[in-house]
């Protein structure tokens, strides 16, 4: 476990903020964040906790950032958004656009969206969208049931819309198809973690919450995108040992963070996010790993990582890890 050959792999290309241009790299797997603190973004409107006053008073020290999103492509042109957050509008101006083609005046600039979970940080941004006509949308079936059923995102969003929903299978590869119906070359596999199902779901369904990993056929690359997960086992850090990127839950610093600031009365892994720090936290397990690049994202507004000069900062950066932030991309 945790070994691996030694292949000739394609370079790793980090831009800090998103070209406004495609690239002219050939078929990789380009991820581009979109969108790196969890629910409620940085800062959080209602909150005034350490770090989100740090925020607000100077951004330098910690720099804002919109909710939980990723966009990945296989061509730097054709994109799929991981997840639809609230923050969906400002956030696609992070995507290279195509203008319209000459006989039409609209254009959507990605081609599907492909969920992790039905949480409302995740999924409000489908409603959002309503205005693109046709959406192609893959989750898995407990997520669409909860979309469908629960938060009922998916019927509002058909009054406006066609959606075109396709399952997102457990542990089985499919490739992913542009809005055409061309084929990318890039696949994706989803792989239940452990975390809790949204508060208002009206049962826990298998797959409620996936990991999504995509792999470019051509170049063997592979990108791990794990927003949520609230504990890690062997078989797990196994399958993330493949990852060239790793994107991981960065929600919070220690399972009690919330608690001692006196804003909730639950722990970390009962939310369904495994902290970072500590002897079993995330840092410690996937520190090993040979992953070339491992980013935090799903930043929760409390975690002093995002403040730019934090104790907490330099432990996760000396580990080999980055803080995500909004607009970072990399190509693998
Ligand atoms: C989560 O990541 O656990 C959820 O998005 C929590 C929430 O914001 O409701
Ligand atoms: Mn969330
Ligand atoms: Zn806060």
């Amino acid at each position: 476990m945790r070994e691996r050959s030694p292949a000739p792999r394609a370079p790793l290309v980090f831009h800090p903020s998103a070209p406004r241009s495609a690239p002219t790299t050939p078929a990789l797997v380009h991820a581009l964040l979109l969108g790196t603190a969890a629910g409620g973004g940085f800062p959080q409107w209602n909150c005034w906790c350490p770090t989100c006053r740090a925020a607000r008073a100077d951004p330098v020290v910690a720099r804002p950032r919109t909710q939980s999103s990723l966009a990945v492509s296989p061509d730097g042109e054709r994109w799929f958004l991981c997840n639809a957050s609230p923050d969906v509008r400002a956030q696609l101006d992070h995507i290279p656009r195509r203008p319209a083609t000459p006989d039409g005046m609209r254009h959507v600039p990605f081609d599907g969206i492909l969920l992790t979970d039905a949480e409302l940080d995740h999924s409000l941004g489908i409603a959002l969208l309503r205005e693109g006509r046709t959406l192609h949308l893959w989750a898995t079936s407990a997520v669409a049931r909860t979309l469908t059923d629960d938060s009922r995102i998916l019927p509002v969003t058909r009054a406006f819309a066609t959606v075109h929903l396709a399952e997102l299978p457990l542990h089985r590869a499919t490739e992913l198809r542009d809005a055409s119906g061309a084929r990318t070359g890039l696949e994706v596999e989803a792989f239940a973690v452990p975390g809790d199902a949204p508060r208002f779901a009206s049962a826990e369904r298998p797959g409620h919450t996936v990991g999504l990993v995509f792999h470019d056929r051509d170049t063997g690359s592979r990108c791990a995108y794990v927003p949520g997960c609230g504990a890690l086992d062997d078989a797990l850090l196994e399958r993330l040992s493949l990852a060239d990127l790793l994107l991981f839950d960065g929600t919070f610093w220690t399972d009690d963070e919330l608690i001692r600031l006196g804003i909730g009365d639950r722990g970390a892994s009962a939310m369904g996010h495994l902290p970072i720090s500590g002897p079993r936290g995330s840092l410690a397990l996937l520190a090993p790993l040979p992953c070339r690049r491992k980013v935090y994202t799903h930043i929760n507004n409390t975690n002093p990582i995002l403040l730019e000069s934090s104790p907490e900062r330099a432990v996760v950066e000396g580990a080999g890890f980055a803080v995500g932030m909004d607009g970072m991309r990399f190509v693998v």
